[in-house]
């Protein structure tokens, strides 16, 4: 059999694959399909990979084609970029990404799409040079795959070769490969273009023998084959990593497609599967995340389609081995005073132990900076997560829940830290909508379809279990000390109240808030009110929540500041609260801790709407204007706007305002604004700068931080639904009045 026999009856095969995935859209799928391939390398402009520890590592990189010091390969903030993400992505098919290089005076489209059963997929790479380009560019392209635990000796082998065919009148064939792994069994895999595509030379095949530990360094392989000239003869190549490199003229469009040796036949094209998707993807968004009157417009529902597909997009799967510090030191009692240089030098004897490798799939922050996962993150990540896919949602909690005291690869963990309990906001919409309370409109899921499945998540080997061990673990490991040596207010409750270990004079990075400021000198009987907030969020028993609640207004209700504050011991060991009023102040009303009647309330509608305090045009700030540590040191929680808590403000505030409640109009009036301010601040961040921000300048607005931040910003999916009784006439002015300059070139 020719060989160009063989790649036409290969292709027709892998689109028969795609063809029956679409056709039988409406069946539930037939394995939960984030356990198949996806680009589950969000570190990478573009990497795929199975979610199993020994697989192919995959990805994208491109320079310009004369130029291997413009090579791109994982993001990176000096490249220049000017906006790179998914405009439309949905981990159970794929989607769309556009990156926009104006270095190489290019524009990338990267469009990926996996079969129903996951086993086989296609990246679609279209190259276009921007208008600015100084006459006809080139662009190099070069797509490697590195294989781990390759076992020569067995016979388990990765071939490439390059392969110069005509496939049919529009398609030619440039390289093909073979391959086997336990994993995968035997594979195909192959780089085609379209026949008008202006090719500079051959396609090329490289091969590197890179040591197990570096399978993932892409482009040093690939600018190590260069330099040293790496052989490139013509035929076939035996290696742990491939690089297969062609160069084009001008606009080019090169698929790269993955699938099991020997699947079925057949008769469609990637490009119709690709509309379907997008079709799809437009309806399912319409129908999760409508947009109230006030954000209509076809630029919104782009912007919402950006922040949900990047949120989904950075969900990446990791594996590795962690370090840990489990020796149990006294000082990591944090007993003594200046129990912060005991621990320091407790932890500088450097007594880290490697514990054996683990997996972990979750979301990631930003693609740039925070490529991995966090737990105080991932909470806010699934509050968007469970409207669109539910089972998703619990695949995330059912893991890192599990793992959350597993620690990240090349970070030392300490076993007695604890994050806030983030996941812990979770378990209440997850039960409304098992209980219908609320309404769930996302991918099919097998717990709401299915009454058995839904009493076995909840039931005592699932979700419970997990929450509860959580809360045991918190209870136990971020105690108050409430011994008699440390004076509290009268008939408080013993027990409820809390303290985050690992404190510094300066920071308190385990709260997730690191440098808002709390008592200075740390003491050991001090008491922080977000972490008895966060807590009452997983109380079981109704006696331990009433015990917080009595303790909230006890303990950390400070009359004379008419806020809820930190307290510590004075030096004349009196119980003393630390009022630096900001978000840990907004912490009971955020996390619902005050009922509409409570006392409290209007004084904390008050702190919250003061523009002398922390309401700004841009959002709510993270400390107080009037706060002496404002906008000081590294200021990272000390005043800059954080749209996590914003969220959460204005689904506070939406709840005030639909309850018959006595601040029912006040809480509508201050919701709609707000959320109007948050919206256009993330919007109008994105339309003029290509990327949503890590934090928001209270003052002007301006992005901050990481770039490219589609983690807990992209909350505000949750808010442009919203409806303010009474404040439908706050149209969006402001979209008309937008430029949108860049929005224009992004779309
Ligand atoms: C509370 O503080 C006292 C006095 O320093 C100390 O002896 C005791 O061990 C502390 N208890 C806890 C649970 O930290």
């Amino acid at each position: 059999m020719s060989s160009l026999y063989r790649l036409a009856h290969i292709w027709v095969v892998f689109l028969f694959t795609f063809v029956t995935a679409a056709a039988s859209e409406e069946q539930p799928p037939a394995r939960t399909n984030w356990r198949a391939w996806a680009p589950y390398r969000p570190n990478l402009y573009f990497g795929v990979r199975l979610p199993v520890p020994d697989s192919l590592l995959m990805g994208l990189m491109w320079a310009r084609g004369d130029d291997d010091d413009t090579l791109r390969d994982t993001c990176e903030q000096d490249e220049g970029m000017t906006g790179y993400g998914w405009t439309k992505y949905d981990v159970r098919t794929g989607g769309t990404q556009l990156i926009h290089d104006p270095e190489l005076h290019l524009n990338l489209q990267t469009d990926f799409i996996k079969s129903l059963d996951g086993d086989a997929w296609a990246i679609r790479v279209g190259g276009s040079p921007r208008n600015d380009a100084p006459g006809i560019i080139k662009t190099m392209v070069a797509f490697h795959l590195a294989q781990a635990r390759l076992n020569a000796e067995e016979g388990r082998e990765l071939k490439c070769k390059e392969a110069p065919e005509a496939l049919s009148a529009d398609q030619s064939a440039y390289i093909t490969c073979e391959g086997e792994l336990p994993q995968l069994g035997h594979f195909e895999f192959w780089a085609s273009g379209r026949a008008t595509n202006k090719l500079v030379g051959n396609p090329v095949v490289r091969q590197a023998s890179m040591p197990e530990d570096e399978i993932w360094k892409a482009k040093s392989a690939f600018v190590d084959q260069v330099t040293t000239g790496g052989d490139s003869v013509p035929n076939e190549r035996f290696g742990n990593m491939q690089l297969l490199q062609m160069t084009f003229e001008g606009p080019f469009q090169v698929d790269f497609i993955y699938k099991p040796k020997g699947s079925p036949p057949v008769s469609e094209t990637v490009t119709t599967l690709l509309s379907l998707l997008e079709s799809q993807f437009d309806d399912r968004l319409r129908n999760m995340f409508p947009v109230s009157a006030a954000f209509e417009g076809e630029s919104y529902t782009k912007f919402t389609a950006s922040l949900l597909s990047n949120l989904l997009g950075g969900l990446g799967y990791f594996y590795g081995d962690s370090k840990i510090d489990n020796t149990r030191a006294p000082e990591y009692s944090e007993v003594d005073f200046v129990f912060w240089t005991k621990a320091g030098q407790a932890m500088s004897r450097d007594e880290i132990t490697t514990t054996p490798p683990t997996q972990l799939l979750s979301f990631t922050p930003t693609r740039l900076f925070f490529p991995r996962g966090f737990l105080w993150d991932e909470g806010f990540h699934l509050l968007p997560i469970i409207e669109w896919d539910l089972d998703l949602a619990v695949s995330q909690i059912l893991g890192p829940e599990a793992r959350s005291k597993i620690p990240e690869k090349f970070q030392v963990q300490y076993p007695h830290y604890a994050n806030p309990p983030t996941l812990s906001l979770l378990l209440p919409i997850i039960l409304s909508k098992v209980t219908k309370a609320s309404p769930y409109l996302g991918h099919p899921s097998q717990y709401l379809d299915s009454p058995h499945k839904t009493t076995d998540l909840l039931s005592l080997q699932k979700l419970y279990p997990l929450f509860d061990k959580h809360y045991e673990w918190f209870r136990r490991t971020q105690a108050g000390n409430f011994s008699a040596q440390y004076p509290k207010p009268a008939s408080a409750m013993s027990g409820e109240g809390y303290r985050w270990r690992g404190r510094t004079p300066t920071h308190t990075l385990t709260s997730g808030l690191d440098d808002y400021p709390r008592a200075n000198p740390p003491h050991p009987g001090e008491l922080h009110l977000d972490a008895l907030v966060l807590k009452s969020e997983v109380a079981k028993h109704s006696k331990q929540l009433e015990d917080i609640k009595r303790n909230l207004d006890l303990l950390h209700w400070d009359p004379h500041s008419a806020a809820y504050c930190d307290a510590t011991i004075s030096p004349s060991e009196k119980y003393e609260r630390v009022c630096h009023l900001g978000y840990v102040s907004l912490m009971p009303f955020l996390l619902g801790l005050l009922e509409p009647e409570h006392p409290h309330l209007p004084v904390v509608l008050d702190l919250l709407s003061d523009p002398n305090k922390l309401w700004s045009p841009h959002g709510l700030c993270s400390l107080s204007l009037a706060d002496e540590f404002y906008g000081k040191g590294e200021d990272y929680w000390r005043g800059v706007v954080w749209m996590n808590m914003n969220v959460l403000a204005v689904q506070q505030l939406h709840a005030l305002a639909v309850a018959d409640s006595p601040s029912q109009d006040r809480a509508a009036r201050i919701g709609a604004e707000l959320r109007r301010h948050v919206v256009h601040t993330v919007y109008d961040g994105w339309a003029t700068t290509g990327f949503v921000w890590e934090q928001y300048s209270g003052k002007t607005g301006e992005g901050k931080g990481s770039r490219a931040f589609t983690g807990w910003t992209a909350c505000i999916v949750l808010l442009t639904g919203l409806e303010f009784p009474g404040f439908e006439a706050e149209k969006a002015t402001r979209l008309v009045r937008q430029p949108l300059s860049l929005v224009s070139q992004l779309l």
